[in-house]
């Protein structure tokens, strides 16, 4: 992954602290703030309590309150709207925005547009992602997790986030592309990583550098050019897999474009990916911060499910949709005009009090249920949920089955510097006992 320009360790992350220093500021989202990214909660609590619907700086709103958020994933006034605008809110009206591959990909993916496009996409993937589909897929999951295990306990260390929470979503991932285990080499699935990793930064909300897009324009291009030959590849010599079905359903009712089909397949790969890797990383670092919840989970493995949930409201690794106002409307009273963009904290959500009790504790036996608010919701509700729960839950039951005596370095693990996907940079593992 990309080197972290500002390292931030975790151990530095002490909530009391920072909330006073903030309690005593005006209000300010800044998403590219350091502290802020460090530990959003504090200011995300800030706003949540004293601001819920609050303007910010770059001139769009931002939307904190659970029940708010609820309530603008259902409200029909709200949809993706003009691309083109949204974007040029973060530069100038006469940015060139579709001159950049990167953004250009970013515009045709289906959680970035409205019925009936988006419609007409999604069905395709929520057919391969249906629940028996997923369920089907648990014993080579389990799989791949033991093989993973396997080589942590062989060298006796790991850096946990990419020698496993990276790489088992990423190579489950490979594995419903149909991208069989020989082809699945240490250094295409670093370079995969890596693309997405350094394309994926256009769903931030910020301006980039020229550096920063040429590398993500760049990246775009190398996985479109990937995913068109392994499409052309199942054209000749089709498999039973996902990218030999998406082919086919390119000719059928969905009618898609060449270019929809790679938009889609790289949307769905990095989505089915750098959020789950980011799940894993995030919860293993809050059970072994709070590390009587590693010893429940070890006691009683069947708490995986839990964990999962818990580790996703207390540490999302997606912290915000997008959404604009198709026509004039309001949230929670506050008039929002057509055009304006907003964002909604699912980070802020989870800590919510009117929804959970003792939001800032960490509690695998917390019971969450529909509540939850880290896949989103409405149309464009996360069609790769259940998907990412079977993982997260085979990912916890089986490192806590096999590796109980594991120590993570918590004082040298760091975040990424990035807002929208949260997430680790880096995380050692040992395993003295195994
Ligand atoms: C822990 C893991 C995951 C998290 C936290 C997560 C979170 C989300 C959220 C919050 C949304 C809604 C975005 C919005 O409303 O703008 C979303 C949508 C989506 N997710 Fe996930 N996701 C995860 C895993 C996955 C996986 C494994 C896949 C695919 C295999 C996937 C594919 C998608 C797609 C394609 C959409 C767009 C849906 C639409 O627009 O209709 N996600 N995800």
């Amino acid at each position: 992954m990309t080197a972290e320009r500002y390292p931030v360790p975790v151990t530095a992350l002490d909530m009391e602290q920072t909330l006073a220093t903030k309690m005593a500021e005006n209000i300010r989202f800044d998403p590219t703030d350091r502290d802020f990214i460090r530990d959003p909660y504090p200011t995300m609590r800030q706003m949540r309590e004293r601001d819920p619907v609050h303007f910010a700086d770059d001139g769009y709103w931002v939307v904190t309150r659970h029940a708010d958020i609820r309530a603008l994933f259902k409200d029909k006034r709200f949809g993706q709207g003009d691309f083109i605008k949204n974007i040029q809110l973060f530069y100038d009206d006469d940015f060139d925005v579709l001159s950049h591959s990167a953004y250009r990909w970013l515009s045709k993916i289906f959680v970035m547009q409205d019925p009936p496009e988006h419609t007409r996409m999604r069905g395709l993937v929520t057919k391969a992602l249906s629940a028996g589909r997923v369920e089907a897929m648990r014993p080579r999951i389990k799989a791949i997790t033991d093989r993973l295990v396997d080589n942590m306990i062989a060298n006796g260390r790991a850096e946990l986030v990419h020698d496993f929470c990276y790489r088992m979503p990423t190579t489950v991932m490979c594995d419903m592309l149909g991208i069989r285990d020989d082809e699945v080499t240490d250094s295409l699935l670093q370079d995969l990583n890596q693309a997405i990793a350094d394309s994926f930064i256009v769903f931030e909300t910020r301006a980039f550098s020229s550096e920063e897009l040429n590398r993500a324009n760049r990246q775009i291009d190398y996985l479109t050019a990937y995913f068109d030959a392994l499409f052309e590849d199942r054209r000749q010599r089709p498999r039973d897999d996902l990218t030999t079905a998406l082919l086919q359903a390119r000719d059928g009712d969905a009618k898609l474009t060449a270019e929809e089909l790679s938009t889609i397949v790289i949307g769905l790969f990095g989505a089915g990916f750098e959020t789950t890797a980011h799940m894993l990383g995030n919860g293993l670092m809050c059970m072994h911060r709070w590390s009587e919840q590693w010893r429940l989970l070890c006691d009683d493995p069947t708490l995986a499910a839990g964990a999962v949930q818990e580790a996703l409201r207390f540490e999302p690794s997606l912290q915000a949709t997008y959404r604009t106002a198709l026509s004039d409307a309001e949230i929670a009273g506050v008039p929002i005009k057509a055009g304006q963009r907003v964002l909604t904290l699912l980070g802020a959500a989870g800590r919510d009090p009117n929804v959970y009790d003792d939001p800032d504790q960490f509690d695998i036996r917390r019971k969450i249920d529909r509540q939850l608010v880290a896949f989103g919701g409405g149309i464009h509700y996360c069609v790769g949920a259940q998907l990412a729960r079977l993982e997260g839950q085979v990912a916890f039951e089986t490192l806590a089955q096999r590796l109980p005596g594991m120590q993570l370095d918590l004082a040298g693990a760091q975040w990424r510097e990035a807002f929208f996907f949260r997430g680790l940079e880096r995380m050692e593992a040992t395993f003295p006992s195994a």
